[in-house]
């Protein structure tokens, strides 16, 4: 079966219609539903000092009441930036045929791979975005046959980046885990330890002659612990605040991070997972590269047992990563 990409279908869209799969309701197109001339100011926190009690206190706020910051002067070198969003940028304008090579499978278990469409939307209506996934870390889990052989150094680039993003990951769980009054190495330890995946994704939204009518990513929260990603300069990650739908600021350099799901459940609520969706430009191509910082899928995530007590019970079931994420792909209720 032959899969059409979004890439393909903008090509071809140069006027100004595009086909009715990808035209929202009007509860959620963006034109309507966004709140203009304001852009949202998620807290933007400097890691210059990042073990700094006054840091330590804007993550564990910034987690509390908004599930959602950006980091600046963090420790990853804007140049290895630069080289992650280039090599995938380069790898996005391969020919068609080039990048088919690495497409998952048709009703493949696994999400690793170039593809289009994840999500299984309950209304049918499909995001105006391809991507690529794959394991970063931890090596034994990595794939290297779906990581893009050309260009060249793509293998080189995102190993570097992956190493410095991993001493950002533990500087952020070191401050949550203090942020709940737990020792600073608890809440990694109960999120997985050094068994953590870390799974690159790079979204790839091209341009649309109707980005009003249009979602790239359609409103979620993140299943993973956290997320952290880099956007390019072009505008498109939207937050929702008090029941309405703002743009995130784009701030250039920073690191946007996303508190996910298995984070809101191990510490029991305290920390927030954000609702997010992504919006796309007339003109210009949208990229982002998150990376999801996930259990292993036998690991089993629940309330932090030293959170839970009498006057504070339980509020989320415990259960293995992999029921969570089937439940939350299928709609089924947690
Ligand atoms: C996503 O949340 O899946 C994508 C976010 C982005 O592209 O900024
Ligand atoms: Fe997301």
């Amino acid at each position: 079966m032959e899969l059409l990409r979004v890439q393909t279908i903008a090509h071809e869209s140069k006027d100004t219609t595009i086909p009715a799969m990808f035209v929202r309701s009007e509860t959620e197109q963006p034109g309507t539903t966004t709140v203009k001339g304001v852009k949202l100011e998620v807290p933007i926190i400097d890691f210059s000092n990042p073990n700094e009690e006054k840091v330590q206190n804007e993550i564990m706020e910034a987690s509390q009441k908004w599930g959602m910051f950006q980091i600046v002067n963090h420790e990853i070198p804007n140049d290895v930036i630069k080289k992650l969003q280039s090599v995938g940028k380069e790898f996005f304008e391969l020919p068609q045929e080039e990048k088919e090579i690495y497409a998952k499978p048709v009703g493949s278990e696994s999400i690793e791979g170039y593809g289009t469409n994840l999500q299984k939307e309950v209304n049918g209506k499909k995001g105006w975005v391809d991507h690529l996934f794959h394991i970063i870390w931890p090596l034994s889990s990595i794939n290297y046959r779906v990581w893009p052989k050309n260009p060249p150094s793509y293998r080189e680039v995102n190993e570097e980046y992956g190493k410095y993003l991993r001493g950002v990951a533990d500087t952020l769980f070191k401050s949550m885990s203090i942020g709940l009054g737990l020792e600073e190495h608890e809440l990694k330890e109960a999120a997985g330890g050094d068994d953590m995946i870390y799974r690159l994704k790079i979204n790839y939204y091209p341009p649309c002659p109707c980005p009003d009518l249009v979602l790239g990513v359609p409103a979620h929260t993140d299943m993973s612990y956290l997320t952290i990603l880099v956007p390019n300069e072009v505008q498109g990650l939207q937050a929702s605040r008090d029941g309405q739908w703002y743009d995130v600021k784009y701030v250039p350099n920073a690191l946007v991070i996303h508190i996910g799901d298995q984070i809101e459940i191990l510490s029991n609520g305290n920390y927030k997972a954000v609702l997010h969706r992504t919006t796309v430009n007339k003109d210009e191509t949208r990229m982002s590269w998150p990376v999801f910082i996930e259990p292993k899928e036998d690991h089993e995530v629940g309330p932090h047992p030293k959170l839970i007590n009498q006057d504070n019970p339980p509020k989320y079931k415990t259960k293995k990563y992999k029921d969570y994420a089937y439940c939350k792909l299928n709609k089924i209720p947690q």
